[in-house]
């Protein structure tokens, strides 16, 4: 994992310093709420409906246990005891008190963790693959790349002003856990046809209240052009973006109405200019990164395991769990178990203090001492011996966080909504426990198979509703909560934004019609193998309206 060196320790312990100096302004009333707003959100702090709410950036979703310790004590110690996980791989805490603000931050900067530039209009937090390292179809370990882009990203002073909050996310396997598509820009590393490795590069990709799939400019970029390419596309957006109107501001627009091959000449044409300046990276430099991110020192162990086998058949609920949460790893005898964050009833993406130690000593003694978070709101430890899967279970199942839900109807995401959330149009927690609660029964759940459901309480699309297999958006008609279904959306490497079913249902009717679609699809699949997204692409949505609307 990438350590920080003193010059990114420093840069963090000043922008505490700085920070704790503007915090004591505003509560002696020197800064008004209006002051203070630029200077809090570049802290990754929100006003939200009932609190402040920080949001505390975890590059490329990687962190280590010393990490996870610190985040339960600070839910301890300032906030009301818990966090809640992101669908960019970030944590939010949902309680601070202002006054405690800058204690947080630098308890944070103790471990190499901060909330600089995760609000604003500035580069997001840079997100990823959370099988980094450890994925059996990775070409190239997408970490590294990622952190070169968070340093250069750090402050950059010509991007701190965008038009508008501007997100990059890098995948480097074939499948794509990253959702590429759906960012201003994606990188998918990929081979060329003499076998070298690049960037395929995808601009203007992203949700909210104009969905779009984000468009390859560059199909294979040299590694070492990757930071002049993408200032390039930077520079373009700084430039031609638009910032008389917020709802258009976003590179998506821009990528939108000059059309993707004007978009590329304009970029093509920057990058010119900049391509051989100090930008590129020499290949020694591009090693240098590599070497923060080498695998952990695994043993060779051999290609089966009796023990194992013999524990998988004689625990149904250990296999039940193996089956959806764990994952195949590259080295031989390993593991990739994924730690659902959806119990039956639960709020998606909810950690208690307790569990985030629990967590951290999981990770030390079964990890390496290093832990990912997911765009689908869940946690992974990424490299587990298959031998210790049994004994890592039953101590995840003690804090209630073996749920064996990985990517079934009940490994759902939502957004704060209402409870939380002060541009909120409806509620999404509410509801998602009530979804989970009605296909909670785990063979049912199997019965139904892969599918994705995703909540958000507003167009803003936090959970990504748009591109979730079904995605639900609650709407406000006349101060009542409405929520509004799409089909067969996909945030992959096949990504396709969902198709509105049709008028929205009440909070009472939403989640029979969820069971409605769920069973239209169980009685029209060709056979069990059949998933959900596969029958609605073959069938489309004339079925699923009939059964939810009738056939007038
Ligand atoms: C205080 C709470 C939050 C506020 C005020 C907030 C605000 C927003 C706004 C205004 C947008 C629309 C941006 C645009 O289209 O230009 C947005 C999009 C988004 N937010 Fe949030 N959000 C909040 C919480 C969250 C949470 C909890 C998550 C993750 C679960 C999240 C992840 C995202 C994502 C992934 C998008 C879509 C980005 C895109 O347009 O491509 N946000 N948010
Ligand atoms: S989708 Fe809307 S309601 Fe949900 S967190 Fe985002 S901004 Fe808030």
């Amino acid at each position: 994992m990438y350590k920080y060196d003193e010059y990114d320790q420093r840069l963090v312990d000043e922008r505490v310093e700085q920070f704790r100096d503007q915090v004591k302004r505003r509560l002696s009333g020197e800064l008004s709420e209006e002051e203070f707003r630029p200077l809090r959100l570049m802290n990754g702090i929100y006003l939200q409906m009932h609190a402040y709410m920080l949001r505390v950036g975890i590059p490329y979703g990687t962190m280590n246990s010393t990490q996870m310790r610190q985040f339960a004590y600070i839910a301890r110690k300032y906030d009301k005891g818990y966090g809640h996980f992101t669908t960019r791989q970030n944590l939010q805490f949902n309680w601070p008190k202002l006054v405690d603000l800058p204690d947080i931050l630098a308890d944070l900067a103790k471990v190499q963790s901060h909330a600089i530039q995760t609000s604003g209009s500035c580069i997001r937090a840079i997100t990823s693959d959370q099988y980094a390292g450890a994925a059996v179809d990775e070409l190239e370990d997408p970490r590294p790349w990622s952190e070169i882009l968070r340093q250069w990203s750090s402050l950059h002073p010509e991007f701190t002003y965008l038009p508008r909050k501007f997100k990059i996310a890098v995948t480097g396997a074939t499948s794509d856990r990253a959702a590429v598509a759906i960012h201003d820009i994606g990188l998918r590393i990929r081979r060329d046809d003499q076998g070298e490795l690049g960037f395929e590069v995808m601009v203007g990709g992203g949700l909210g209240r104009t969905p779009m799939i984000g468009k390859t400019i560059c199909e294979f970029l040299p590694k070492e052009d990757l930071l002049s390419y993408v200032e390039a596309i930077l520079r373009v957006y700084n430039q031609f973006g638009r910032r008389d109107n917020k709802y258009k501001a976003r590179i998506k627009i821009l990528v939108h109405e000059l059309g993707a091959d004007k978009f590329a000449d304009l970029v093509e044409k920057e990058w010119e200019a900049i391509r051989d300046s100090d930008l590129h990276l020499p290949i020694d430099e591009i090693d240098e990164f590599k070497l923060h991110f080498t695998a952990p020192s695994f043993e060779s162990l051999p290609a089966f395991s009796s023990s194992f086998s013999e524990q998988v058949s004689a625990d149904q609920d250990f296999a039940y769990w193996i089956q959806n949460n764990v994952k195949e790893h590259k080295q031989q005898g390993y593991a990739i178990a994924n730690i659902s964050l959806k119990p039956i009833g639960g709020i998606p993406g909810d950690v208690s203090h307790v569990q985030m130690d629990a967590l951290a000593d999981l990770a030390d003694r079964f990890s390496f001492g290093e832990l990912r978070s997911t765009h689908e709101q869940n946690l992974v430890l990424p490299h587990v011996k298959r031998d210790d899967l049994y004994v890592l279970w039953q101590e995840l199942a003690k804090h209630d966080l073996a749920t064996p839900n990985s990517g079934l109807i009940t490994d759902l995401i939502a957004c704060p909504g209402l409870d939380y959330c002060n541009l909120a149009n409806s509620r999404s927690i509410p509801l998602a426990q009530r979804i989970s609660k009605r296909f909670g029964e785990l063979d049912r759940q199997h019965e139904i198979g892969k599918i994705q459901v995703k909540i958000s309480g507003c167009i803003n699309a936090c959970t990504h509703h748009h591109v979730g297999h079904i995605g639900i958006l609650g709407v406000d008609k006349k101060g009542q909560e409405f929520y509004q279904i799409t089909l067969g959306g996909r945030a992959d490497e096949n990504a396709k934004i969902g198709k509105i079913i049709g008028a929205g249902f009440s909070t009472e009717d939403v989640v029979d019609a969820v069971e409605t679609i769920i069973n239209t699809y169980l009685g029209l699949r060709e056979n069990k193998e059949e998933t959900f997204l596969e029958a609605f692409n073959r069938v489309g949505d004339k079925p699923f309206k009939e059964a939810l609307y009738g056939t007038r």
